[in-house]
């Protein structure tokens, strides 16, 4: 059911206040209950109060890489894009990726499931090229093995 973004925008100004201060505090209690920062509460928000703009929102909401406009798939998927695994083909594995969810990265798959993302480093260049699914590390990935890991470790694709 669609939250009444009204509602939602009274009880946020009422918790943190009606000050451009608390422009992030906001943001990130949006990010964490929604799971995305929906436009339309931003606009909901700057309707009912007289010191946050919709525009300044948006601004900070897209300045910071913490929050984001898209909902959230199910599972998220994040290629590393790194030094270690771009050498190792990372390009490729992100293409297997987009084909085998026809998405492109950043985006959500229709039905909910996947969401593609890339990343600057995962942090176990080792491992290159690497790729994280729901937290999960997975090392020297081919794209071949795309459709494989998807269908075998359990994400349902
Ligand atoms: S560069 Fe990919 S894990 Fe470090």
């Amino acid at each position: 059911m669609t939250p009444s973004w009204s509602n939602l925008a009274t009880e946020l100004l009422q918790r943190f206040g009606d000050e451009t201060r608390y422009a992030i505090p906001i943001l990130q209690a949006i990010q964490t209950e929604q799971g995305y920062i929906p436009i339309p509460l931003l606009e909901a928000i700057a309707s009912k109060a007289h010191h946050l703009q919709a525009n300044q929102l948006y601004g900070v909401a897209t300045f910071y890489s913490q929050f984001t406009f898209t909902p959230k798939g199910v599972h998220t998927i994040k290629v590393c894009m790194g030094t270690a695994c771009f050498v190792k083909g990372a390009e490729h594995i992100v293409d297997a990726f987009k084909s085998a969810l026809s998405i492109e990265v950043g985006e959500t798959t229709v039905d909910g499931s996947f969401t593609l993302q890339t990343v600057a480093c995962l942090g176990c260049c080792s491992l290159a090229p690497a790729v994280m699914i729901d937290g999960h590390v997975f090392g020297q990935v081919t794209p071949e093995r795309v459709k494989e890991l998807l269908k075998t470790k359990g994400f349902g694709l």
